[in-house]
């Protein structure tokens, strides 16, 4: 057998989020990383690491090659805007911005297309429409599909405010379903219960970077005709993404996943009517092509600036690298802080193939304990964690929450939204940053029992 077939026999790393999986559970256990890997721009760091480590003489860990030296600080944070960037990436990122200012292509320009060609590649799209953020992203796609005034959508109260505030930007009215428990993604059952004659999209996220229930999502749209729209702003990569769906939505803001140096974000779909739509959407309901000659009544100013596009081109090759690093970072909590559940009523997440681990939640059931807990480690070591979504989208204090959400109840997303903690978990974390938070909550719940 040839040395790049022993481990995953016959098969090629992909660089989506179930071969990252596998891979990151091969590097943990130690075993020998010889295998292909798919040739595309977004696995160049990865094939190229994994190379080397093949070729390596001495037994320097894996692991440790794979992840960056602890910093020199004391305390853990969250998301260090600092170490959002490798010194790598930062290099790559600067040498493309400073080829964009000596062509003066700040706007349109030659990389928006590569940028879309390469991701396309990639994420196994038939097209991508590279827009100026996340939330335009959404926007576009949900018009795209044929949301207008007076149409409902239906989607979860769990997430960033962008979810719910492109539906407004639609002139259409948010419907709130609730989660299933413990992953906290949309309910199929709870959104068909909501589905009305007004009903037009229904809009899941995909919750921390885990997929959300996209084939029972496609049945209930499909029983229903309406369209199915993802908002997978914390989950490129991730196996499913836009196979189910008419359009799914990505962010390449600086804290996502793929993070790039500002706002960004993109279209994908398997629709070429689709992509034409949110194209010219995307920019003044200009026909595609042609410089101030209208095709649609309106559209927004949102394609990706060149600027973005390049820099997006020059950190691309990085992208499987760092998921395989959350992967890892992912599975080494589970493994670590699973026992604790032995000690409190606790959730600790499954490492699923589905999962871009963009956040990693543990759900503390005993009421005040995620708070304790919190308090604890953060005196104790330093370690800093978060409460992502504070305020459920029908609790915020807006002029409109009576009208519009004074009747819902969301018993599973409710209860899940109050015992919820977010871990430090990102690409630029090293492994001793990651012992430390570990430890903190070990001591923490040591105290408790
Ligand atoms: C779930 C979700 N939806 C939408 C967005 C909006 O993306 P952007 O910040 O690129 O507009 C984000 C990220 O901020 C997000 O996490």
């Amino acid at each position: 057998m040839e040395k790049d077939q022993a481990v995953v026999a016959g098969r090629t790393l992909t660089g989506d989020s179930a071969s990252i999986h596998e891979l990151a559970q091969g590097v943990l256990a130690g075993a020998p990383l010889a295998f292909r890997v798919r040739e595309t721009l977004a696995n160049h760091e990865l094939a190229k690491t994994l190379e080397t480590l093949r070729h390596s003489e001495s037994d320097t860990s894996v692991l440790r090659t794979l992840f960056p030296e602890s910093p020199d600080t004391t305390g853990v944070a969250f998301l260090p805007k600092d170490r959002l960037l490798s010194p790598e990436e930062k290099t790559a990122a600067a040498a493309a911005f400073a080829g964009v200012l000596d062509s003066g292509d700040f706007t349109s320009g030659p990389a928006v297309d590569s940028f879309e060609g390469a991701l396309s590649e990639f994420l196994g799209a038939a097209h991508t429409v590279a827009t100026g953020s996340g939330t335009d992203a959404l926007i576009i796609a949900l018009r795209a599909v044929g949301v207008g005034p007076g149409d409902q959508v239906i989607l979860p109260a769990n997430s960033f405010a962008a979810t719910e505030n492109a539906v407004f930007a639609c002139g259409a009215e948010p419907v709130l379903a609730d989660v299933t428990l413990p992953d906290g993604n949309l309910d199929p059952a709870s959104v068909e219960e909501h589905i009305t004659a007004r009903t037009t999209a229904i809009l899941p996220v995909h919750l921390y970077g885990r997929l959300a229930d996209m084939a029972g999502l496609r049945a209930v749209a499909d029983r229903h005709r309406v369209s199915l729209v993802e908002d997978a702003c914390q989950a490129i990569g991730v196996t499913g993404v836009g196979q189910y769906s008419d359009a799914a939505a990505l962010s390449f803001n600086p804290y996502k996943n793929f993070g790039l140096c500002g706002k960004s974000g993109a279209v994908i779909t398997g629709s070429a009517e689709i992509a034409e739509r949110c194209r010219v959407l995307s920019y003044h309901g200009f026909v595609p092509g042609q410089k101030n000659i209208k095709c649609e009544t309106f559209g927004l100013n949102s394609r990706i600036d060149n600027t973005m596009a390049a820099i997006g081109l020059a950190l691309l090759p990085w992208l499987s690298l760092r998921a395989l690093r959350r992967a890892c970072l992912a599975k080494r909590y589970i493994d670590a802080l699973s026992p604790l559940a032995r000690q409190v009523p606790l959730d600790v997440p499954p490492f699923a193939p589905d999962h871009a681990w963009h956040l990693f939640p543990l759900v503390f059931h005993e009421d005040g304990l995620r708070d304790t807990v919190r308090t604890r480690v953060s005196r104790s070591s330093g370690v800093e964690t978060d409460v992502y979504y504070p305020v459920l989208t029908h609790q915020h204090e807006t002029p409109l929450r009576e009208k519009l959400f004074g009747d819902v109840s969301l018993p599973r997303t409710e209860q899940l939204n109050a015992h919820v903690l977010h871990l430090p978990l990102h690409a630029g974390m090293s492994l001793g940053e990651q012992d430390r938070v570990i430890d903190a909550l070990h001591d923490a719940l040591r105290a408790q029992t």
